[in-house]
């Protein structure tokens, strides 16, 4: 397993260029399944959950061929209808191809996910909603087992607005017979770009980024002719963070800052500077950032995908920061690791209570999920000496070459190959 040593205490400068958003590319991949032709998708990040996405739908058929980072996926002879547990382990987003393959085939196998680092996640909602619509599922061996003629149009209202579960409903909707009104629905960026591929092979779509999203079905989608994945929020934010806790100056290109107007009032609370040029948005740090309390939340809350990365930040603050999680039950795991190198930080339920303090110290970490993963960089970025972090593979899992992105900004790093 690969780990990364870092020598801290640089301040990063430079450029950097954000690829395509892992959480629109993976519902956006899927989705080819609904429509039988060819699909050219642009800016398709290079990452291990992106890959695991392919090798998934080439299982169930599909032919793929990768260009720099444009995916030409032919949907046309899919003969399996099944996602492995094998495959589904390695990645949770697998859940995604379970509403496309009901649509189109009337029948899915899918592995269920099973807990994760971060909290139980389970996917009774999308079940419950693909139920609604007239499909029958029963859970056996470990694996959902679906099965519908034509899915109906109907009403269906998450008890808690599920990112995925969103996606999933409103994928097969698209081919249902009639009207399909999600209530609750998720209103992340990254729903509204999927929405935005199905309405361009022809779905009927109305609400996407509202709580209330509207799907007239159709009979068939077809391919557009290139689709582009929006740039990836959580990375630009994560390079935001970078800036702001190296005490940095980042120029960050393809950034779209109107998904991440939470996090920019945060850092901005927290002294960090923003520019907007023609070239992108220059992030200018602090000497020592502020210290700001934080609650994730639901879109257009703060993102729970970025509390890892603040609370990395908050360790060197001046003052406390008290951090609420509220999303996922588990997700204060990169705690412990802080800790290790100096933090002081202590936790009671969903939140973490974080007292600055002058310096982290280098230290040996474990990464353990993927915002883990990138909290612990910059940990390690801003310490005093040498961190290696173990495990990274949870980095590759939603970072395009983050190591190579900071060595051109100016960090020390090595990539240690076992
Ligand atoms: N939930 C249920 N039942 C369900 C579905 C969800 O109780 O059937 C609960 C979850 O346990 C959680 C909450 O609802 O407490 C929200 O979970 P959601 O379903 O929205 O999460 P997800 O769709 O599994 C996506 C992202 C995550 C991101 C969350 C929250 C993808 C592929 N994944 O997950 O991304 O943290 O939304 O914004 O889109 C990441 O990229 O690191 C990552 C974990």
């Amino acid at each position: 397993m690969d780990k990364l040593l870092i020598f801290g205490g640089r301040p990063l400068k430079g450029t950097v260029t954000i690829g395509g958003a892992k959480n629109a590319a993976l519902p956006i991949m899927a989705s080819t399944l609904l429509s039988s032709g060819i699909h050219h998708l642009k800016r398709i990040p290079r990452l291990r959950d992106v890959f695991t996405m392919a090798e998934l739908l080439k299982r169930m058929g599909a032919e793929i061929t990768i260009e720099n980072d444009t995916y030409k996926i032919n949907t046309k002879s899919i003969f399996n209808f099944e996602a492995s547990y094998d495959l589904v382990r390695t990645m949770r987003a697998s859940i995604l191809v379970l509403g496309p393959l009901l649509a189109r085939f009337g029948k899915a196998k899918v592995s269920l996910p099973g807990g994760c680092a971060i909290g139980e996640r389970p996917v009774n909602l999308h079940i419950v909603g693909l139920e609604k619509m007239g499909a029958k599922i029963d859970l056996q061996e470990g694996y959902i087992f679906a099965k519908a003629n034509r899915l109906r149009g109907t009403k269906v209202y998450f008890d808690i607005p599920t990112v995925t579960g969103t996606e999933n409903i409103m994928m097969a909707a698209s081919l249902a017979k009639g009207t399909t009104i999600i209530e609750n629905a998720a209103k992340e960026p990254e729903v509204v770009d999927l929405a935005n591929y199905l309405i361009s092979m022809g779905a009927k779509i109305n609400g996407a980024g509202t709580s209330i999203i509207e799907i007239e079905g159709v009979n068939e989608l077809i391919p557009p002719k290139t689709y582009e994945v929006i740039p990836d929020r959580i990375e630009a934010g994560t390079f935001m963070v970078i800036a702001g806790a190296s005490g940095g100056d980042i120029l960050i290109k393809d950034c779209r800052t109107e998904f991440l107007e939470a996090v920019i009032l945060k850092l901005k609370d927290a002294g960090v500077v923003f520019r907007e040029t023609r070239e992108g948005l220059r992030v200018i740090g602090p000497k020592k950032p502020n210290a700001v309390n934080i609650k994730t939340m639901p879109y257009p809350g703060f993102p729970t995908d970025m509390q890892a990365q603040f609370m990395a930040m908050m360790t060197i603050a001046n003052g406390t920061s008290i951090i609420k999680e509220t999303i996922f039950e588990n997700r204060f795991m990169h705690v412990a690791e802080l800790r290790r190198m100096g933090a002081d930080i202590s936790v009671e339920g969903n939140t973490a209570t974080v007292r600055g303090v002058k310096q982290l110290k280098g230290a040996p970490v474990m990464a353990t999920d993927l915002r883990a993963s990138a909290s612990l960089v910059i940990a390690g970025l801003i310490a005093e000496g040498k961190t290696i972090i173990d495990r990274i593979y949870h980095l590759d899992r939603g970072y395009e070459e983050l190591d190579k992105k900071l060595i051109s900004l100016g960090a020390k790093i090595e990539r240690l190959k076992k």
